[in-house]
């Protein structure tokens, strides 16, 4: 069994961050989300591992490398435009090479991984195997509609739901989906969708199963839905401190703070982890809360927000909250006069202002 991971896209939901680097590489509680399929993929003890890798391929080679922390072969595979999931598919061709593969969409995260499903679906002699989720906002997502044991229809984002299931970003294909991709055509948006895919496989009899998970699963396509991922893997933090923390400051609950960061006269109230380098002053950082390596929060209020390396916070009045922060990111307290904002945002920054 091999495994396709897309690690492509366009990433227009999570711009400005996605103008410059890769949403897979966001941290959630201060590790790459792409790293967590990986380890799903690995743990399934899946160690062929195809990338589907776009515009940000520099960026996701140098962070995975060959594989080797996975114990793990990786072949990236280069896709010259994000033509659509069932497009990456039918590129993966060569690579994939007529053995069953799971695909795993290199933003979505799975609390309890996937070595179950994957061995449901060795020992099956299904074509293909598609995972479902009840969700409140079907109409936001691929929804199955079911009859039985068996799948009926798949809709992408459909206007009126037939079910609240989602299909979740975890699919196993034998080789007859090739067929499939081959023979589909692009939908409105321009994609070869694989729910088209799926669909064609489901109308030419081939035997598609479906699981519904119970564990948490979360697609990280926006920023909400980035935070909620990143309280969700807070969540099974194991707290250890690392680094100094001086006799003024308080830490309460569960909190990861790596060696050489420091925090001075401040409250660290988790679940939170602060990175190594990072230096925290006078400073309150709330639950769920992820800082990367070498930020500086001084003068400062921080809570619900993940914060990118190397940006500083300084002597902001009112506590930040609900934020998504990018690398080398400034914020901080001007008292020039005239009194006023001064900004330098990039294309489709999104500032709320008190
Ligand atoms: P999506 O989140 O559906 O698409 P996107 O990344 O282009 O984002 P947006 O809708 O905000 O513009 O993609 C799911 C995953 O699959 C994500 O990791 C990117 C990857 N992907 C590819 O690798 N190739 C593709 O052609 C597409 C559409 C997505």
């Amino acid at each position: 069994m091999k495994a396709l991971v897309l690690s492509g896209g366009r990433g227009t939901r999570l711009r400005p961050i996605t103008h410059t680097s890769a949403k897979q590489l966001v941290p959630i509680a201060n590790k790459p989300i792409l790293f967590y399929a990986l380890e799903a993929i690995r743990n399934a003890g899946i160690t062929d591992i195809g990338i589907i890798v776009g515009d940000t391929r520099g960026e996701i080679e140098a962070a995975v490398g060959d594989g080797s922390p996975w114990d793990a072969k990786v072949t990236y595979i280069p896709q010259e435009a994000p033509l659509g999931l069932a497009h990456a598919v039918k590129i993966a061709e060569p690579f994939l090479n007529r053995e069953p593969f799971v695909m795993f969409l290199g933003d979505n995260l799975i609390r309890d991984g996937i070595a179950r499903l994957v061995k449901e679906f060795g020992e099956s002699k299904a074509n293909s195997q598609i995972l479902l989720a009840h969700v409140r906002n079907p109409q936001d997502f691929g929804v199955a509609e079911l009859d039985g044991d068996r799948v009926l229809r798949l809709q992408e984002k459909p206007q009126n739901p037939k079910s609240d299931l989602a299909l979740v970003g975890v699919y196993m294909f034998d080789p007859c989906v090739f067929e499939a991709v081959n023979a589909i055509t692009p939908s409105a948006r321009g994609e070869l969708e694989i729910t088209d895919a799926i669909q064609y496989l489901i109308e030419h009899n081939y035997d598609v199963r479906y699981q519904i998970i119970s564990g948490w699963w979360k697609d990280t396509g926006k920023l909400e839905d980035m935070l909620e991922a990143n309280r969700l893997a807070l969540d099974g933090l194991e707290p250890s401190i690392m680094g100094e923390v001086d006799a003024d400051s308080r830490i309460y609950g569960r909190v990861t703070i790596d060696a050489g960061a420091k925090i001075v006269n401040s409250v660290v109230r988790g679940p939170a982890i602060i990175g190594s380098g990072c230096l925290i002053q006078n400073a309150y950082v709330g639950p769920y809360t992820s800082i990367y390596n070498e930020v500086k929060l001084l003068n400062s209020e921080i809570e619900h927000s993940i914060v990118l390396e190397n940006s500083s916070i300084i002597d902001i009045g009112s506590r930040i909250e609900d934020s998504l922060i990018g690398k080398n990111v400034v914020v901080s307290r001007d008292n020039k006069m005239p009194k006023a904002y001064r900004f330098m945002l990039g294309d489709h920054s999104e500032v709320s202002v008190l």
